[in-house]
């Protein structure tokens, strides 16, 4: 593996170029207008897989979009390794915010990245992150030094929930059989410091409705005699925390684990600038549940969110009107031990039940999912930690992150296999935001550090 830095150094260019043109196809899984270049990109990753050197791709439809499934298998008594990554990505809108199109990906610097990273949807999340494994699998191929089996399994509906997936989990344990699953997916603390996620958070996810008259009045006429379902729901919305920004949905903390005072002391050892976090997103002042810091807030403790609300007029001018119905989609962060359906059936419950007389209240499940939590000493771990140590010349720290990979919890409970999380990104990418993009550096670190891995796990396999 000595020469797996030339290796990126030659064809960095061709490796920079190949992504670019992955990510000129919108893929976008939530908006069925991208129905077709989800599937294009599908093929696009099993041509990839092939041209890298898989002995086997194949498309395996499902009820939405399409799983790809590649592999190359040297040995049966050698370890396996499974490649999870998406090829979905985010909606680009709020479009008239980026600097550049979403699907027309450039090259351009910035303060963390002086030398130049790609802009465009998906390129950390999650193509780019992807893409850097099917070309540090090219490397081990031509070079002749992959040192075990590898499968890849590249999904399109990780934005919407991986619903599809699980089924495809479930009924092909056998076809996915391996010793440790590695997935990039998520960040690392900075190009000085890298890290390694150990945990996830979990997701339940719901939309509610409510609705007062049957029609939209006069909000002279009838103001102050109705219940004004926009009032009303932002009423309700408000009541979820308390002054502490504690959600008071009754049961909602039942099983939330608690770290000790050793853990968290071990967290906030963690290289954080307070002062630059508020810069970076121009606030005067964080915000949060009373008694944690912020990166416990984000990481280790659940949360309630609005992710949009709407109803009644939103058009230019005024428009004196009391509306029908008001509407918003909530989400909820969820960590160890709390169940996302019984979170999903708490929040129902508790939500239907602070509904006042004069407006009906609908709540709607969309998707969930289980948090995570992997251990520092498995095998896996070490392995990463040895590649990062390697490349990055420091070793890694374990963060647990605020964000969610549901599948991750049922790859554990179905394949028996514990998740290593190799991220790359930086939180100042942008996923999901205006502007996403992914380093040069990153992209190229990645590709570097992952044959590492390949590598240290099968000696301490064998040990
Ligand atoms: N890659 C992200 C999750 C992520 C990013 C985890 C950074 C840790 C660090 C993934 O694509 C994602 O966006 N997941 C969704 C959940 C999904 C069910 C829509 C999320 O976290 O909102
Ligand atoms: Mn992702
Ligand atoms: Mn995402």
């Amino acid at each position: 593996m000595e020469n797996i830095k030339a290796y990126v150094q030659e064809n960095k260019d061709r490796f920079i170029n190949e992504l670019i043109e992955l990510l000129k196809i919108p893929s976008v899984s939530a908006d069925t207008a991208y129905s077709q270049d989800v599937i294009d990109t599908s093929e696009a990753v099993k041509a990839s897989l092939e041209k890298a050197g898989c002995d086997f791709v194949e498309i395996c439809e499902t009820d939405g979009y399409p799983i790809v499934y590649g592999e190359k298998m040297i040995d049966p008594a050698l370890p396996t390794i499974l490649v999870y990554g998406h090829y979905d990505v985010q909606p680009a809108d709020p479009i008239e915010l980026w600097t550049s199109p979403p699907f027309e990906p450039v090259i351009k610097k910035t303060d963390i990245h002086p030398e130049g990273a790609i802009f465009a949807r998906g390129a950390c999340d999650d193509k780019g992150q992807m893409y850097m494994h099917v070309k540090a699998f090219e490397y081990m191929i031509q070079n002749d030094n992959l040192p075990c089996n590898v499968k890849f399994m590249i999904e399109g509906e990780e934005e919407v929930g991986s619903v599809n997936l699980k089924t495809f989990v479930e009924n092909n344990t056998e076809k996915l059989k391996n010793d440790v699953i590695l997935i990039s997916d998520t960040g690392m603390i900075s190009n000085q410091q890298p890290s390694i996620t150990t945990g996830l958070r979990g997701l339940s996810y719901v939309e509610v409705e409510v609705t007062g008259p049957n029609r939209d009045l006069h909000s002279g006429l009838y103001g102050g005699a109705v219940a004004n379902p926009i009032n009303i729901l932002s009423k309700m919305i408000a009541s979820l925390h308390d002054e502490n920004n504690h959600i008071t949905i009754p049961g909602f903390y039942d099983n939330v684990e608690e770290l000790s005072l050793e853990e968290r002391a071990e967290m906030a050892k963690a290289p954080f600038s307070l002062e630059k976090y508020k810069n970076a997103l121009k606030l005067n002042d964080v915000y949060g549940e009373k008694g944690y810091t912020t990166n416990e807030r984000n990481s280790i403790r659940p949360t309630l969110d609005v992710n949009g609300i709407w109803g009644g007029y939103i058009g230019e001018g005024a428009k004196t009107v009391i509306a029908s119905q008001a509407f918003a989609k909530i989400s909820m962060r969820l960590v160890p031990n709390q169940e996302w359906e019984q979170i999903t059936e708490l929040f129902t419950k508790h939500f239907m039940s602070i509904a006042p007389a004069g407006v009906t209240v609908k709540v709607k499940p969309h998707h969930g999912g289980q948090g995570y939590v992997t251990p520092i000493d498995s095998i896996g771990y070490q392995a990463a930690n040895m590649a990062y140590t390697e490349t990055f010349g420091t070793p890694a720290i374990p963060v647990r992150s605020g964000g969610s990979i549901p599948i991750v919890a049922l790859f554990e409970k179905e394949l028996k296999s514990k998740t290593i999380l190799m991220g790359f990104g930086l939180d100042s990418d942008a996923i999901h935001s205006p502007n996403e993009h992914f380093g040069v550096f990153n992209y190229l670190k990645g590709i570097e550090t992952i044959p590492l891995f390949y590598k240290y796990f099968v000696e301490l396999s064998k040990k």
